[in-house]
Formats: structure tokens, C-alpha cells, sequence
């Protein structure tokens, strides 16, 4: 089996004007490459904060994150972007999609941000998940739901080795947030995507091959 993603001993305080929040209390998991995982836990739990610092968007108050068999710990800024960049895909409950863009080129930006040709990339991502007709269509024009797609096209169109997903389908209604997962649970099935999900909702995160359960900061179970 192999690991692509692990922790050891992730710890997390924020500290803001002078009171300390503990996040993380020393949370060690393993993804294998090619696995479905989903984190669950309430509100409050460290699941965010996991989703950060696996995603190399900020860095542990103690232990490390190792991503593709690099330890991440004590690496600069600019190697963190480059290593996020090459190896992980971002999904958020937000989309943060550009709004003045079309559908299509906030898929192709991700490509020319690695500096990686775009040529038919974008748009056949965007077929992928159901768009090729709406790729010209800035997000304002997108069902919510449409924007979520977009959002994971993006997330994927850059062939990354792990998804992370943070309440991808939090905005959504029921419909749309089925046809998100369903989508989700598809590159996972059909191109062996590495995903870790991130939900506070049993039904969400049934939808994976493995729950890992958190709660105060630590891994309960799974
Ligand atoms: N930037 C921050 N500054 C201070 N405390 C934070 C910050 N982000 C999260 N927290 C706190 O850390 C804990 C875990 O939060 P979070 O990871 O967002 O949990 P979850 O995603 O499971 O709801 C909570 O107590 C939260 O209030
Ligand atoms: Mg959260």
C-alpha cells in the first residue's frame, strides 16, 4: 500500500491576541494512494484545520505533514505553494471561483498558474462534469450546484494526487449535493483519485471507503 498522504503527531494552537486556541491534538492518519476517506466530526472538531495543513495552506504548531513522501516540515513558503501546487486538488464549501471569468478559464488558470499547456484540458474537464455546454458562462450564471462542478473541474483539471474537499456540498440542496458526490465518487472509481473529504454530515461522508471520525482534535475511530 501506498501512503500519500500522512500525519504525524499534527498539532495545531492559534494564537490571537493572547488567547490560544488548541485545534489539534497530536492527529496521526494515513491515506493510501487511491483511497476515498472522509473525516467527519462536529462543528468545532479540527476538521478545517487538518484540511489545512494537509493542503500545505498553513503550517502545524507541532509534527508534520508527509505529502508524496516529502516531509513538509520547516519547507518555505514558496517550496509549500510548489508542492501544493503540484500535488493537491482543493475543493471548499465556497467556490472561489473568479466571478469576471467564464466557467472555462477558471478551470484553465489552474493550468497556466503551474505554467502547463491548456489546450483542450479545460473544456474537456468541463465536459467531464457536465458543463461543456455552459463552459462560457461567467459563475454568476451557474446554478450553485454548476459552480460547485466547476469548482471540482478546476481542483482536477492540474491531475492532482489527492482531492481534499472541505464540505464540498455545504451550500448545496439535496439534489445538487448528490450530483457533486456522485461526481466526486466517480474520479475516485473510474481514474483512481485519492480524495479526503471533509463533513460534518453521517450521509456525506457515507459516501467514502473509509470514515475516520474526529472529535476535539483527534481521531476517535476509523
Ligand atoms: N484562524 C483561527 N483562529 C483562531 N481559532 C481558530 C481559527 N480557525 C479555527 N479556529 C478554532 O479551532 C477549532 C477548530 O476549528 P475548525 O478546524 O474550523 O473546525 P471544523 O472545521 O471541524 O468546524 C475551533 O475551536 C475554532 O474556533
Ligand atoms: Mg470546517
Amino acid at each position: 500500500m501506498h501512503i500519500i498522504v500522512e500525519t504525524r503527531g499534527l498539532v495545531k494552537v492559534y494564537r490571537s491576541d493572547g488567547v490560544a486556541t488548541p485545534a489539534l491534538g497530536g492527529l496521526d492518519v494515513a491515506v493510501a494512494a487511491g483511497e476515498f476517506v472522509s473525516v467527519m466530526g462536529p462543528s468545532g472538531c479540527g476538521k478545517s484545520t487538518l484540511l489545512y495543513l494537509v493542503g500545505l495552506l498553513d503550517t502545524p504548531t507541532e509534527g508534520t505533514v508527509m505529502l508524496a513522501g516529502a516531509d513538509t516540515r520547516g519547507l518555505s513558503d514558496r517550496e509549500r505553494t510548489r508542492l501544493r501546487r503540484e500535488h493537491i486538488g482543493l475543493v471548499f464549501q465556497r467556490f472561489n471561483l473568479l466571478p469576471t471569468i467564464s466557467a472555462e478559464e477558471n478551470v484553465a488558470l489552474a493550468l497556466r498558474l503551474r505554467r502547463r499547456p491548456v489546450g483542450a484540458a479545460a473544456r474537456e474537464m468541463l465536459a467531464a462534469v457536465g458543463l461543456q455546454d455552459k463552459r462560457r458562462r461567467r459563475p454568476e450564471e451557474l446554478s450553485v450546484g454548476e459552480q460547485q462542478r466547476v469548482a471540482i473541474a478546476r481542483a482536477l483539471v492540474t491531475r492532482p494526487a489527492v482531492l481534499l474537499a472541505d464540505e464540498p456540498t455545504g451550500n448545496l440542496d439535496s439534489e445538487s449535493s448528490d450530483r457533486v458526490l456522485d461526481l466526486v465518487a466517480r474520479f475516485h472509481r473510474e481514474a483512481g483519485q485519492t480524495v479526503l473529504l471533509i463533513t460534518h454530515n453521517d450521509q456525506v461522508a457515507a459516501r467514502a471507503e473509509r470514515i475516520v471520525r474526529m472529535r476535539d482534535g483527534r481521531i476517535i475511530a476509523g
